[in-house]
């Protein structure tokens, strides 16, 4: 069945009945990069800059965490209780500026990883003042489900004393996947007046950015394409779960539009491991950096930007087509890549 077509309007008044806390400063631009264009073969690349949206370092989380909050606050919640990968973690820093920003305390539970990196995001963690709880990978447990059970955990015992947490599992939560339907209805009003429709929208995620954008292309009936740029090697169980939230964030919504689980495209780009980058993305760091004078971080979008330069190539739009890549930030990491930057883009050679 084909749902109802909302207006940006409409879309916009549905998300603004839902709490909200004001972090972000939106609409975040756009920019033309034509020298990446030319690189990529395409007639024009936007950059959507939710690399600047003003909290921190900004990124992507920041979109998220008005609605996170915003839902915290309305329940009179004290202390946000959230998760991250590793010390490297966009997520956790932007949870505990977030929790700053509005006054709440902030404790994120981090796996443990033994890269040694004490600057970038693990430093910029401290300034903010983030309590951490560090585990270990248990091998009882999936990663995601220890890290969850721990944040209980901390809950719990936060409870006893007298405090009302709030626990944020994953980024990856229907209000995420709203913030960035609301995402969407912002980009389409930013490209409206532009005479073509973009052929490709390509964002570095495989969670709420992913949803958000598709969800928010199908309740708007966009034609717009949105592919998903993987930032670690495929898991199992991705799309099940992001489809879920979708499923809930349309709810929330009233949209009737809902993806199908076998609609999302998520490109293999994310390389060897989490955090591990490869020639293609230290050669699209290089490019965005020299051509454009546009960063890109080693962990996710220097691996979304040759996840796109890639798919481009297997699969080319025409030469006068407008593609868009959501530069969902992740800045902080890459003072923690010292080494690497400098063997594979300050020191590069074309012989390597
Ligand atoms: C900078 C940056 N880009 C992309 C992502 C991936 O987002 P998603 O959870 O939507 O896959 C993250 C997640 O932490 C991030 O920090």
């Amino acid at each position: 069945m084909i749902g109802a077509v909302l207006s940006t309007d409409e879309l916009r008044h549905r998300i603004g009945l839902l709490p909200r806390q004001q972090l972000a400063i939106l609409p975040t631009g756009i920019q033309s990069c034509p020298r990446l264009a030319a690189r990529a073969g395409v007639g024009e690349l936007l950059v959507k800059r939710d690399d600047l949206t003003g909290l921190g370092l900004g990124g992507n989380k920041t979109r998220l965490l008005e609605f996170i909050l915003g839902d915290a606050v309305s329940k009179g919640c004290d202390v946000l209780v959230a998760g991250g990968g590793g010390e490297q973690s966009n997520h956790a820093v932007q949870c505990v500026a977030a929790a700053n920003r509005v006054g709440m305390d902030a404790v994120v539970v981090l796996q443990a990883r033994s890269d040694g990196r004490s600057n970038g995001n693990a430093l910029l963690h401290e300034v903010f003042g983030g309590k951490t709880v560090w585990i270990d990978s248990d091998p009882k447990f999936s990663d995601r489900t220890s890290a969850a059970e721990r944040m209980h955990e901390e809950a719990d015992r936060l409870r006893r004393s007298g405090r009302n947490p709030y626990v944020l599992e994953s980024s990856l939560h229907p209000l995420s996947v709203v913030a960035y339907v609301e995402a969407a209805a912002e980009l389409y009003d930013q490209l409206k007046a532009l005479p073509a429709n973009p052929a490709r929208i390509y964002v570095t995620s495989e969670g709420a950015a992913l949803g958000g954008l598709m969800l928010g292309t199908r309740a708007l009936g966009l034609p717009w394409e949105v592919i998903g740029l993987d930032w670690r090697p495929t898991q199992s169980l991705v799309v099940e779960r992001l489809h879920a939230a979708v499923e809930t964030a349309a709810e929330m919504l009233g949209i009737e539009e809902v993806p199908e689980e076998s609609d999302f495209v998520i490109h293999a780009s994310g390389g060897p491991a989490y955090g591990v980058g490869r020639a293609e993305s230290w050669a699209a760091l290089r490019d965005a950096a020299r051509l454009e004078g546009l960063l890109v971080d080693p962990v996710y979008t220097a691996k979304g930007l040759a996840g796109m330069l890639e798919d481009l190539a297997s699969r080319p739009v025409g030469v006068n087509d407008l593609i868009v890549f959501v530069h969902t930030g992740g800045l902080g990491a890459l003072f923690a890549y010292e080494g690497e930057l400098r063997r594979h883009v300050i020191n590069f050679r074309t012989s390597e």
